[in-house]
């Protein structure tokens, strides 16, 4: 498989070129700078380089630089925004730096004849985001793009198929910038678009038929998207070899055990164990008002299933785990191996006694996560699913967890989610649910006074879930919402809409 290596000088859109240069169909890896030599870079075979941004600038003294011979391994070269500025600085150029010239946002650049900007017109908008430029070519290249404050907006020397822009054809906001990715991987690198779920599948699934033949693998399935899909995949290759292990800790939402243990168990034939163990965590949240003491307890309460459900199911040689690509990038820059705490609800033992751990989405943007799984032949409803917190409800009730108060929410939950479609808004959102909240208050029903609990509808819209904002449902939906909640769920007298973005909210009331 031709391959395109990422080298990250710490710039913010690290992950979004290599996930870019896959949506071409080639694949793309993403290496720290200071985890990668030329020795490795033509070990591996790649077909092609990009130098990422950074948040530096060249003369820095601390500033992030490459073994220049990597210009002369013949291997083409893209180097982005700092990435350009280095290519320039490595190659004998010089950068310049002054308040007066910086850009930042939307520009319009003006291209020149290059293969890769075949399919661009002669100006357009490109995202830019500099104070350095190039201010003196490096000799044998030439300006192949300006705009009005940059002299060299992008620069080559075709010889040697080496490219720098100073602009990032990574956001979307650089209108052609697929454009010119696609140019340098197929046109410059001349990449075999050999990058699909399908192949992924298929030779994933052979790999670990050789791999793991005879060998027992456990896996903790949450019914969340990476390790559902890590389940369907392993068990294509190894068969009852995999089990799967489901502690339903009584704080999903409504049905969802019921939905997940017949998708895997009931559809896929998995071999699933679930552990209703619903009455042990509520008996340990017995009287616990603090936030993060639930969190922790049910953390430490799920380790302790999960250890006792695995251990009366025999040896395993393998624990099995949904990390994907962001996570190995994020905690290592791509070379170090990582082992993703189970959901995040307090992280899965690492000495229960396995030889090893296996990750069969580690190389896998969430994006392909969810092809995968739809090649699986795993339900769009589960491979779309929106986020839901490891801890489960427990963060979406105030005060004490009752299992009265878990019906509640579970019932105005799967009311509030009916009528979001119902209205079409489901897509509109990136994530919405149902509070309780521990207040109560008077309310009337027919002749009836009734003292009842309040309901807090929250929906957000968010790219990274770092920031959200609320988002603008149509009345008309808020109010079937409450209707049918004040109607239907018995104990329930008011229902609200929550109005706050993150911040300074978060997207979770606990
Ligand atoms: P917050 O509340 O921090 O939520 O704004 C941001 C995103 O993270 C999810 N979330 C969690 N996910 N374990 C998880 O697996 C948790 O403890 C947890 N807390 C919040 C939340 O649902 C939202 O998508």
């Amino acid at each position: 498989m031709d391959k395109i290596l990422v080298i990250d000088f710490g710039g913010q859109y690290n992950q979004l070129i290599a996930r870019r240069v896959r949506s071409e169909h080639v694949y793309a890896e993403i290496a720290a700078y200071n985890k990668i030599d030329c020795k490795k870079i033509v070990e591996e075979g790649y077909k092609g380089i990009i130098f990422t941004g950074g948040p530096n600038s060249v003369y820095d003294e601390k500033s992030p630089h490459f073994d220049p011979e990597i210009l002369n391994l013949g291997i083409p070269v893209l180097g982005i925004c700092y990435g350009h500025q280095l290519m320039a600085y490595m190659a004998g150029g010089k950068v310049g730096s002054a308040e007066s010239s910086s850009e930042y946002g939307k520009t319009t650049v003006f291209f020149e004849e290059s293969p890769l900007f075949d399919g661009t017109p002669a100006e357009s908008i490109c995202w830019m985001s500099h104070t350095d430029f190039v201010s003196d070519l490096p000799e044998g290249f030439k300006i192949i793009a300006h705009s009005s404050k940059c002299g060299c907006a992008a620069m080559s020397c075709d010889e040697r198929k080496l490219y720098g822009v100073q602009f990032h054809p990574e956001v979307t906001h650089s209108v052609y910038g697929q454009n010119m990715l696609r140019n340098f991987v197929t046109k410059i690198c001349k990449c075999k678009l050999d990058w699909n779920m399908d192949d992924y599948a298929a030779t994933t699934i052979e790999k670990y038929k050789k791999e793991l033949a005879g060998k027992k693998v456990l896996l903790g399935l949450s019914g969340g998207v990476d390790s559902s899909v890590a389940a369907v995949l392993l068990s294509k290759a190894i068969g009852d070899n995999l089990v799967c292990v489901f502690v339903d800790h009584g704080l999903l939402r409504k049905n969802e055990g019921d939905f997940v243990e017949e998708t895997f168990k009931g559809h896929f034939g998995i071999n699933m164990v679930r552990v209703n163990a619903g009455p042990r965590f509520l008996g340990k949240l017995a009287g616990v008002l603090e936030p993060e003491a639930k969190r922790k307890i049910i953390g430490a309460e799920f380790v302790r299933v999960f250890e006792e459900e695995s251990g009366k199911l025999g040896k395993f040689d393998y624990l099995a785990q949904g990390t994907i690509y962001p996570d190995v990038v994020e905690s290592g820059n791509g070379n170090s191996a990582v082992i993703k705490s189970h959901h995040n609800v307090g992280g899965l033992p690492e000495d229960i006694g396995f030889s090893g751990v296996v990750e069969p989405l580690r190389y896998l943007f969430k994006d392909e996560v969810r092809a995968l799984g739809e090649k699986l032949g795993l339900p769009h409803e589960l491979v779309y699913r929106q986020p839901f917190p490891g801890p489960g409800l427990a963060v979406r009730i105030t005060g004490e967890i009752t299992e009265e108060k878990i019906k509640m929410v579970q019932d105005a939950d799967a009311i509030f989610r009916e009528e979001m479609a119902n209205g079409h808004c489901d897509k509109m959102a990136s994530q919405y649910f149902a509070v309780l909240a521990d207040v109560r208050s008077v309310g009337v029903m027919g002749d009836f006074r009734t003292y009842g609990y309040t309901i807090i509808l929250r929906s957000v819209t968010t790219d990274d879930f770092m920031t959200a904002e609320w988002t603008r449902l149509p009345f008309e939906v808020l109010e079937k919402a409450s209707n049918r909640i004040t109607n239907e769920v018995k104990g329930i007298t008011r229902v609200a809409y929550d109005i706050s973005s993150k911040p300074p909210a978060t997207v979770e009331w606990l």
